[in-house]
């Protein structure tokens, strides 16, 4: 007699992405993983055959999940987006089907603030430009115009979108550098709150106009497309400078190459694109703009955290019924 295979007893994962092996080693105690330490770029046809006889998912925000995949996916409980932002979940699709869905907020706002800042200050003082035109050999004297840029402290800092990070990058400019801070936010701060930073609630058209450095900071949602487009790029000062570490689809791309080639703003520094990794040529083209790759949370303490939020969600969530960070919560009460 042949002896049946052995059954699990565990919940089934799938982790979508390559993450940090302690964590995957972390979630193998408590599950049945199928993980991509591989890291392939996955179709949403290989997600949904992988899925199958699942329970969870660990995915990052480069994973939809939607409508067309939960159809084929009658088992899934849980996906714990390891990002704080979610748009690449459906999230009324995700409740219809009764599958919880989690963010990682909270651990990564001081990072992505510092990132925020950072960029800022590149763009403002045209860091980026002056090593590629050092590198260049093109730096052969002191010249009173050389790169000159604008100024960081002191100046008018604008938040489009004051959440944690939003909160978190207006300390640091009212705190740390001077600044004085404009807010333009879907809902005003309590007082006290407006008050720790001395940040003020403005319309949007306000902040554009007397801003000299605007951050974005709003997630993307249908209303927040194109929070920047040509007629907002047209109220800034012609020396004011744009930073994006929100999300691609924010800022409308095409429109801000136009506005950085015609001297319509002085620069901008962008951590998000439309359609990224894809960058379009016009961008690309542009010397006032500094560039860097979706990477305003990415450090290895910051990383981790988000990474092991997640396997936390997954863990408290299939073993025990709650969650930490849950966005559907009313999932929740249909569990079990
Ligand atoms: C987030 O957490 O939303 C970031 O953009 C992902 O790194």
């Amino acid at each position: 007699m042949t002896a049946a295979a052995p059954t699990s007893a565990k919940p089934r994962i799938l982790i979508s992405r390559a993450i940090f092996p302690q964590v995957v080693d972390r979630l193998a105690s408590h599950f049945d993983v199928e993980s991509n330490q591989a890291d392939e770029l996955w179709s949403p046809q290989d997600i949904a055959r992988r899925l199958q006889g699942k329970q969870g998912a660990l995915t990052t925000g480069s994973e939809r999940v939607d409508a067309a995949l939960l159809a084929q996916c009658p088992g899934l409980k849980i996906c714990a987006n390891m990002a704080v932002g979610y748009n690449n979940f459906d999230l009324p699709a995700m409740t219809a089907a009764g599958v919880l869905a989690t963010n990682a907020p909270g651990v990564l706002t001081e990072t992505t603030a510092d990132m925020g800042f950072a960029l800022m200050m590149a763009t403002a003082r045209r860091i980026t430009e002056g090593e590629h035109y050092l590198r260049a050999g093109q730096w052969d004297r002191w010249a009173y115009d050389m790169l000159i840029g604008q100024d960081v402290h002191g100046a008018t800092l604008g938040i489009i979108g004051m959440g944690r990070i939003g909160q978190a990058i207006a300390r640091r400019g009212a705190l740390g550098f001077g600044m004085k801070v404009l807010y333009h936010n879907r809902s005003r701060l309590p007082e006290a709150d407006e008050a720790a930073v001395g940040a003020q609630y403005v319309s949007k058209q306000d902040l554009l106009r007397r801003a000299d450095h605007v951050v974005l900071v709003v997630p993307y949602s249908a209303e927040s497309h194109h929070t920047i487009g040509a007629a907002e790029l047209a109220l800034m000062k012609r020396s004011a400078t744009l930073t994006n570490i929100a999300r691609g689809g924010i800022v409308d791309d095409h429109a801000l190459a136009h506005a950085l080639q015609t001297g319509q703003i002085a620069a901008a520094g962008l951590d998000v694109f439309e359609g990224e990794p894809k960058v379009i040529p016009e961008l690309l083209a542009c010397t006032n703009v500094v560039l860097t790759p979706h990477i305003a949370s990415a450090t290895v303490p910051t990383r981790l955290a988000m990474a092991n939020l997640a396997a936390d969600n997954l863990i408290d969530f299939l073993l025990h019924g709650k969650a930490l960070t849950p966005l559907n919560p009313e999932v929740l009460g249909q569990a079990g």
